[in-house]
């Protein structure tokens, strides 16, 4: 057992499979789980159905008014085994996965005065407790002192086959190539934006997991914890 509790952040690029890695973390560990990524679909999840975003037009300036009426919350589901997500108390956990949601949530994550208001609710839930967070920005803007700091990559070509595995096990009718252009779009976006941008903290350590197990990669990283918090 460790018993220091410590900070995880887990940034990198989507489909790399943090989530995976920081729920498995999180119940071996009896940490909080905290999946920012969620909190940036949910209020995309909100501009999108209150008529915010069209196909072509994203009224920022409306939207931005209307942020405070978002609540987001988590509740732990203990057959999943995770936390859930909930916009104003209703359960969205499935409908912030769509494809739908993924074309505009780097829009909507590249607004300033969105990543105020979710990275201090993110910085209010990680106090004083064992946490894992995964994102962006969790080792370079919410907490740039966590003890441990992962970055992960993996080819863009194996990562939207893992995301079109997933879409397409749930039923979403999404084409290979469809989820390949999103997974680039979203990395181009992410990375490229004014306001912390994905790059990698210089005291993160980069796990490129291309040709790694799910196994494989816990076992690595639940070293490092164990090494760090003996
Ligand atoms: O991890 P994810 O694919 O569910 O994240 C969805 C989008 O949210 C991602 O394309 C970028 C944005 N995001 C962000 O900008 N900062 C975070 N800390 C987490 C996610």
């Amino acid at each position: 057992m460790n018993s220091k509790k410590i900070i995880i952040a887990i940034d990198g690029y989507s489909s790399t499979g943090k989530s995976t890695l920081a729920k498995q973390l999180a119940n071996n560990l009896g940490y909080v789980y905290v999946d920012t990524g969620a909190m940036y679909r949910v209020t995309t999840l909100y501009a999108l159905n209150n008529g915010f975003i069209s196909e072509n037009h994203f009224n920022i300036n409306d939207f931005v008014i209307e942020l405070h009426k978002i609540v987001i919350s988590f509740k732990y589901n203990p057959e999943l085994k995770f936390a859930e997500v909930y916009l104003n108390g209703v359960n969205v956990e499935k409908e912030i996965r769509t494809m739908h949601v993924s074309s505009f949530v780097s829009k909507v994550a590249a607004v300033p005065e969105v990543r105020y208001q979710l990275v201090k609710q993110q910085q209010e839930i990680g106090e004083g407790t064992g946490i894992v967070m995964d994102g962006r920005d969790i080792g370079t803007v919410v907490f740039p002192n966590a003890e441990l700091k992962l970055f992960m990559t993996a080819s863009d070509k194996i990562r939207a086959t893992r995301r079109f595995d997933e879409l397409t096990a749930k039923g979403d009718a999404v084409t290979y190539e469809e989820v390949l252009h999103n997974v680039r779009e979203r990395d181009y976006i992410d990375t490229h934006r004014k306001n912390s941008p994905l790059v990698k903290a210089s005291d993160a350590i980069e796990i490129d997991n291309s040709s790694l197990t799910i196994a494989e990669q816990f076992d690595k990283i639940l070293k490092l914890v164990t090494e760090i918090c003996s």
